[in-house]
């Protein structure tokens, strides 16, 4: 069944944004009915909304409807999920009191669906403490709230305030249209992304993990109710909401912190490209050029700690471990023997060559090998739909 959300937009700057998230939305064929306050509408026109929602934009109580008799109750009856956002400062102050004095605010007293609030705001009033019970008021009334991004704002300031990124209020969305929580109550832990080592005080060895698969792993995994700690290197993505992520540098610092929180864990994940190696002498000045061109210069490395495995010779009886493999040949024979070998419950090989696996790329193909040596190789399909089947084995083992 075509699932309804309504959209309420009120009056912040970030209110144009929210049109990518209708389009988003109408793309993955949901009923979008979107819904403005006086001040939305100074920002971004209904007709806008109207163009991409495909229906009638709602925004004054007193305008008479061609679709519902009463407004606001017919809206409020027909929503499977409400998003508010971006919620100003003031929307949440008029949520938290229960006022209905428009007609966003009417339909946030007559709904009876999931509410999920996107607030976004100046630091100084977003940090406000009248604000911040007033969140807290709406959260122990059951609505979902996104923590706000931080940077450089539109009145200039830098801090905590900016809309999320749309597609994760997108994948927020979501989740919460489709509760899966068969992860509810588990501690997940999982590495993602590069590793760095220090050359010197300026220059780093490192490899081309970009930490796609393990933050879509981590995604996954906390929409189904999983408690998340994502441990990853430096990379361009931001973390998922509702994860706790701790940002490393090197492969050793990766394995102190995954070694500190291993008991906590009821699954561990390493999809991290973790660097085999470092270097034995770290520069402790920036290493210099010299007029001598011919000169050669040595780096001696050393071998990193390989954490699965440290992990696993750790490992308490009722841990899942899961591991990946990624090959450029024998992939399946490889995969096996590090299974074996870090004591993993399942391992992910992919053979890197193929188009459409591996590091960089949106999509990714491949096998999966549980303790048994059963084996599901999966098509080729976008890392976002791996992590699920990932997770779906994951439940199966626990
Ligand atoms: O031995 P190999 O590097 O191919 O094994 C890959 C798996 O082991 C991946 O899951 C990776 O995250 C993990 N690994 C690790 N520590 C290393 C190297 C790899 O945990 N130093």
């Amino acid at each position: 069944m075509v699932k309804t959300v309504g959209i309420g937009i009120t009056g912040g700057i970030a209110s144009y944004k929210i049109a990518d998230l209708v389009s988003k939305l109408k793309k993955d064929d949901l009923d979008v009915i979107v819904m403005m306050t006086e001040g939305a509408s100074k920002f971004i026109t209904p007709l806008t909304l109207k163009t991409l929602s495909g229906r009638e934009v709602v925004t004054d109580l007193w305008t008479e409807s061609l679709e519902w008799k009463v407004q606001h109750i017919g809206v409020a009856e027909q929503l499977d999920l409400l998003v508010i956002a971006p919620a100003t400062a003031n929307f949440i102050a008029k949520m938290a009191h229960g006022l209905a004095d428009d007609l966003l605010s009417t339909v946030v007293v007559a709904n009876t669906a999931p509410v999920l609030v996107v607030p976004s705001m100046n630091t100084n009033m977003y940090n406000n403490p009248i604000v911040q019970d007033n969140i807290n008021t709406l959260v122990n009334y059951g609505y979902h709230f996104m923590d706000p991004d931080s940077g450089v704002l539109a009145c200039g300031v830098s801090g905590k305030g900016r809309l999320p990124e749309i597609a994760d209020i997108y994948q927020q969305i979501i989740a919460l249209l489709s509760p899966n929580n068969d992860l509810f109550g588990k501690r997940i832990m999982i590495n993602a992304g590069t590793t760095c080592e220090d050359i010197d005080p300026v220059r780093f060895i490192s490899n081309r993990g970009t930490g796609k698969m393990g933050f879509a792993l981590a995604r996954e995994a906390a929409q189904r109710g999983a408690d998340v700690i994502l441990v990853s290197g430096p990379s361009p993505l931001s973390a998922p909401p509702n994860v706790k992520h701790v940002s490393v540098w090197s492969a050793q610092e990766m394995c102190e912190i995954m070694l500190k929180y291993q008991s906590a864990c009821d699954v561990i994940i390493g999809a991290a490209a973790v660097g085999d190696f470092r270097i034995a002498n770290v520069a402790e000045q920036k290493m210099k050029k010299t007029e001598d061109k011919s000169r050669k210069l040595t780096l001696e490395l050393v071998e990193n700690p390989d954490i699965l495995k440290e992990l696993g010779k750790r490992k308490q009886d009722n841990l899942i471990m899961v591991g990946f493999a990624a090959e450029t040949e024998n992939v399946l024979e490889n995969a096996r023997k590090k299974l074996v070998s870090k004591n993993l419950d399942l391992i992910v090989a992919n053979d890197v060559t193929m188009e459409g696996a591996g590091f960089a790329t949106d999509t990714n193909i491949v096998t999966l090998i549980n303790r048994a040596g059963e084996l599901v190789a999966l098509p080729k399909m976008s890392k976002d739909m791996v992590a699920a089947a990932i997770i779906d084995r994951v439940v199966e083992l626990m």
